[in-house]
């Protein structure tokens, strides 16, 4: 077996190498501390993994695959649905199997009556990503069947269907609430995208003509959202997670860690993003100069990505449906054209070149959600929703580890050296 050698103070360690599937190589420093003495730092884990057999990417290549399945095929052959079950339970599902969880989402789609009562008493303007954080945090409360036992199968087959569908209903009535309509309860006539935008857009003076175009886009935009390996929320997922706290918590950890801006929060900032260069005197060159410039914190958002550094293979395939769906709908967005100057005018400036940044999956997500009618500030949670399955498969991943590890990282402490107290009144002002 390869290993790699350290030598510190005069004395030579060997640390295994292990090398992947698709021959990525790491080193194995569990024992480094143990051995040697000393941690490593690695600000922000660029050089910091663990084994995993759920997604692969190759950022060189613009390459992500599911369980071994490339995104592409996915995103053009599977549903939703059938690709959550992909990730969970590691292969695609028999007819049998399909219908069953198909059944079990059906049935755990509605939520508690009593959970009903806290919409009710947030506030008009909340979020829609906080909603959804508090309702996931919630389902400890209303769903405790973790108390049963989680690595009994049925429990956790239960789990995965309470979180994939009651996010959905819970995404729906937020924005109900927002708009201040009535909730549109989830039906079991209706698939699982069907359902979402039957209960987002129908309403007791109006119901919701199937559109099946809509519907197939959902799908393929959630499917591109299902899992992408150890992202900032998959991490969160997995440290809470480790804690062996329950799954809801652990999902709603990631709910909270995606929220951001430089995460998935970036879907709603880049819309924010082409309303602010529309609705203002600002040209590309500006924009582009603000972007570069380091006194400015401003970024490019929907650029850039800490694995890809050619291209995201799920921004080219938005891209490409975003374009087909506004022309089939006969419909324009002048926000879709200031994006395609945008993204023409950074991919021709050194600075991204450089830095090798282009446009990840949120540049082009937003225009499409707005064409289908979702209002900007849903747009995380869109993909809160289709990231579900991606954290449940690798919570689960972590879950069945042995031994168990708790995560739980070691420092380099720099700060004062030890001081004794003083009374308040002896203190200098
Ligand atoms: N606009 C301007 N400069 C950028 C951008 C950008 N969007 N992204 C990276 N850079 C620069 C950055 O300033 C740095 O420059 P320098 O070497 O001179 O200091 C260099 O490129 C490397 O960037 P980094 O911040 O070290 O890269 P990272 O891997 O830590 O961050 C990122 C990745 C996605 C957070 C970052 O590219 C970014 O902030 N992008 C904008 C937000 C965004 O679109 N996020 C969505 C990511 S994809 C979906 C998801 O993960 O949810």
């Amino acid at each position: 077996m390869e290993k790699a050698q350290l030598k510190l103070n005069g004395k030579t360690y060997d640390f295994p190498v292990v090398v992947g599937t698709e021959n990525e190589h790491a080193i194995d420093i569990s024992r480094l501390r143990r051995d040697t003495g000393y941690i490593t730092l690695d600000e922000g884990f660029h050089n910091t993994g663990c084994e995993s057999s759920v997604t692969f990417i190759d950022g060189e290549k613009g390459i992500l695959r599911y369980r071994g399945y490339d995104v592409a095929e996915l995103a053009e052959k599977s549903s939703f649905v059938e690709t959550a079950f992909l990730l969970v339970y590691g292969r695609l599902p028999t007819v049998t199997e399909r219908k069953q969880f198909s059944v079990l989402l059906t049935e755990n789609s509605l939520l508690h009556e009593d959970m009903n009562h806290y919409f009710t008493g947030l506030p008009p303007h909340a979020h829609p990503m906080a909603i959804l954080s508090t309702m996931v945090s919630s389902f400890a409360i209303f769903y405790p069947t973790y108390f049963v036992d989680d690595k009994d199968p049925k429990t956790f087959d239960t789990m995965v269907a309470i979180l994939l569908s009651k996010v959905r209903t819970i995404a729906a009535f937020s924005y109900k609430k927002s708009i201040g309509e009535p909730f549109v309860y989830p039906r079991h006539d209706l698939r699982f995208c069907g359902n979402f935008l039957n209960m987002m857009f129908a309403s007791p003076v109006k119901p919701y003509e199937a559109d099946s175009e809509a519907e197939a886009l959902l799908n393929m935009l959630l499917i591109l959202h299902a899992d992408h390996e150890q992202n900032c929320s998959t991490s969160t997922v997995r440290l809470v997670g480790s804690s062996r706290v329950n799954l809801y918590s652990s999902v709603c950890a990631g709910i909270n860690a995606l929220w951001g801006p430089l995460h998935g929060g970036a879907n709603q900032s880049v819309i924010e993003m082409l309303e602010s260069i529309h609705a203002s005197e600002l040209t590309i060159k500006d924009v582009l100069d603000r972007a570069k410039s380091k006194s400015h914190p401003f970024r490019l958002f929907g650029f850039g990505h800490r694995v890809y550094k050619n291209f995201d293979p799920r921004a080219v395939i938005i891209k490409k449906a975003c374009l087909k769906f506004l022309e089939s709908r006969k419909t324009s967005d002048p926000l879709l054209d200031i994006a395609l100057e945008l993204e023409e005018a950074a991919l021709k400036d050194e600075y991204f070149i450089e830095r090798k940044l282009y446009p990840n999956v949120d540049f082009y997500s937003g225009i499409i959600y707005r064409a289908l009618g979702i209002p900007t500030n849903m747009f995380t949670v869109l993909f809160a929703m289709g990231r579900v399955p991606g954290w449940i498969a690798q919570w689960k991943e972590m879950h069945d580890a042995v031994p168990i590890k708790i995560g739980r990282p070691r420092q380099v402490y720099m700060g004062a050296p030890l001081r004794f107290y003083k009374p308040i009144e002896e203190r200098e002002e």
